[in-house]
């Protein structure tokens, strides 16, 4: 049996992503800062917070938000210092909130100075350190794949005359990690990082850094012509022994943690991955989030799902975790579009959703990973026209949806469904102008709700998403069973309530969230002998569960 002592820190806190872009703006410039972080502290401790993942903040041209780093040793003048970046660490680490930093290795910017020299010429000292084939014979890019954000995967650069492997966007080449040079020069930025006493890594998009022997064209899947990319170069054999470089690297030795982005990765294949044997101390895996969105990730390709699906996919990942590894429980980050729309099909109020889907967060198996907003129980925004979004991959999707007939109207509600925008708009800390945000304009718009949906009005208020995360947030750090307990799936075959429990020796906590917006009856059996400990909307009884409402006996 493991008892909370045996897990290390980052098993037993909650953790955070800050996308510090959109926090807290202390500089006036409608765009937010490390100091906002700082400033912040208190807000996260209420929140149950040991670790802060901070969304890329590194040198940027910013085409996508900070994951184009031109220099990795340096902090975007737009978010301040390093001074201030050493500061937040410092005072993080004085209140137990470590800082995790975001390492985004299977590429650069094309800004970076590595890049620069790489395009120059087949023969100078980067040369080799990014992925250049030759055109085909009659000029065309080396194989038809498509770039993640749409487009083909490769770019001509005239200087070099070749063309360049992209998985993101054209202004994020991607790095070669077969040349032992790049391996040592990123390893070498991850430990100048640790070194300063971060918490732990995310490492972006891992599961695209080893690239097939052999580049060929696949099948064409869209009326583009295209093949998409991470299905020719997704997770190959081989990509292991980087990781275990890596970990021997860096992680060894070290009180931290990695957490890797891995699109791509079963929850079969999970114990290659963490735990003892593996290569990451945790992996974002998506198999639950693609549940609403698909596994192809096309916005405009509708699919249709039922609460067993999505029940199915985190079981899923549960039972693989069990024995090995642990597992990071998510419902939003800064790339999906608000919880509160994607896992609800029924009407009913976005706080009462928040509070079900963070009833589930907060009690589940692993570390809990919240993201910015989702505590106040945000909906997707107001999105008027194609215009208004600044994310690159929304513009992409939107032009794709363009390509396969769709009218303007049809590929907006696409994008106004799906896109990553939804969840960067600013933080809303208060009614006054911009949300208390910043004393500027912010670079994306708050909220119509604002003025209702923030976290002062919500910190007044005894029904509101956030009290209830805090409150489950304190329940989860006091509680054994929730922090160090098994999990085991109750009522499987619902397709109202997704049910579980937790145990640890003769203590036992269970927890049944309603996502339908009807009252739901159920065996009481399932809770005889324990007391409610919270109820999210304070309608349930012993077998009985008022519409989307949450539950946590124990
Ligand atoms: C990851 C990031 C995403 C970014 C992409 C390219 O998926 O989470 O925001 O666009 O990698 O770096």
């Amino acid at each position: 049996m493991t008892s909370p002592n045996d897990l290390a820190w980052w098993q037993k806190t909650i953790a955070y992503e800050v996308y510090p872009k959109s926090f807290y703006d202390t500089a006036a410039q409608g765009t937010g800062t490390i100091a906002g972080i700082t400033a912040k502290l208190d807000y996260l401790q209420a929140l149950g917070v040991g670790a802060v993942w901070i969304t890329p903040c590194y040198k940027s041209p910013m085409v996508d938000n900070g994951y184009d780093v031109a220099d990795y040793y340096a902090i975007d003048p737009s978010f301040g210092t390093m001074e201030q970046m050493d500061e937040l660490i410092e005072k993080g680490r004085e209140r137990g909130v470590r800082m995790v930093m975001d390492l985004v290795f299977n590429h650069t910017s094309e800004q970076c100075a590595w890049f620069k020299e790489s395009r120059k010429s087949r023969n100078n000292e980067y040369a080799d350190w990014y992925i250049w084939r030759d055109a085909k014979e009659d000029g065309s890019a080396p194989t038809n794949w498509r770039s993640i954000f749409g487009g083909s995967a490769w770019e001509w650069c005239e200087e070099r005359g070749q063309y360049y492997l992209h998985t993101f966007a054209k202004q994020q080449p991607d790095l070669n990690w077969e040349n032992p040079e790049v391996r040592k020069a990123l390893f070498d930025i991850a430990n100048f990082w640790a070194n300063k006493g971060v918490g732990g890594f995310r490492i972006d998009a891992i599961t695209y850094i080893k690239k097939p022997p052999v580049f060929e064209d696949g099948p064409a899947d869209g009326e583009d012509g295209l093949y998409p990319v991470h299905a020719a170069t997704a997770n190959q054999p081989g990509i292991l022994e980087y990781l275990h470089e890596f970990k021997a690297k860096v992680r060894d030795g070290r009180d931290i943690f990695m957490v890797g982005e891995a699109n791509g990765v079963a929850a079969t294949e999970l114990d290659q991955w963490v735990g003892a044997d593996g290569v990451f101390d945790l992996l974002f895996e998506f198999s639950h989030m693609h549940v609403p969105m698909g596994e192809a990730e096309i916005w405009c390709r509708p699919v249709t799902w039922e609460l067993t699906d999505l029940k199915r996919a985190l079981a899923a990942s549960q039972k693989a975790t069990a024995a090995n590894g642990w597992y990071p429980a998510f419902f939003e980050n800064h790339d999906q579009p608000r919880s509160t729309v994607n896992f609800f099909q029924c009407d009913g109020p976005l706080a009462a959703k928040a509070k079900v889907l963070g009833a589930v967060l907060l009690t589940m198996r692993g570390t809990p990973f919240l993201y910015q907003g989702e505590e106040l129980g945000y909906g997707n925004a107001t999105w008027k026209g194609i215009g208004e979004f600044d994310d690159v991959q929304t513009h992409a999707q939107y032009d794709f949806a363009k390509s396969e007939g769709l009218s303007d109207e049809a590929a907006l509600a696409a994008c106004t469904r799906f896109s990553r925008d939804n969840a960067r708009t600013p933080l809303q800390w208060d009614a006054s102008e911009n949300a208390g945000f910043s004393a500027a304009r912010p670079w994306l718009p708050v909220h119509d709700d604002y003025a209702t949906c923030n976290v002062a009005a919500q910190e007044a208020d005894d029904g509101s998403p956030l009290l209830w995360y805090r409150r489950l947030a304190s329940l989860r750090l006091a509680t054994p069973a929730l922090l160090a307990g098994t999990w085991r799936e109750l009522m499987e075959d619902s397709e109202q309530v997704l049910a579980f429990e937790r145990v640890l020796g003769n203590e036992r906590v269970v927890t049944l969230a309603n996502f339908s917006n009807e009252p739901v009856a159920y065996d009481s059996e399932l809770v005889a002998g324990l007391s409610l400990l919270a109820a999210s909307e304070g309608i349930a009884a012993p077998g009985r569960l008022g519409p989307l409402e949450a539950v946590v006996w124990g």
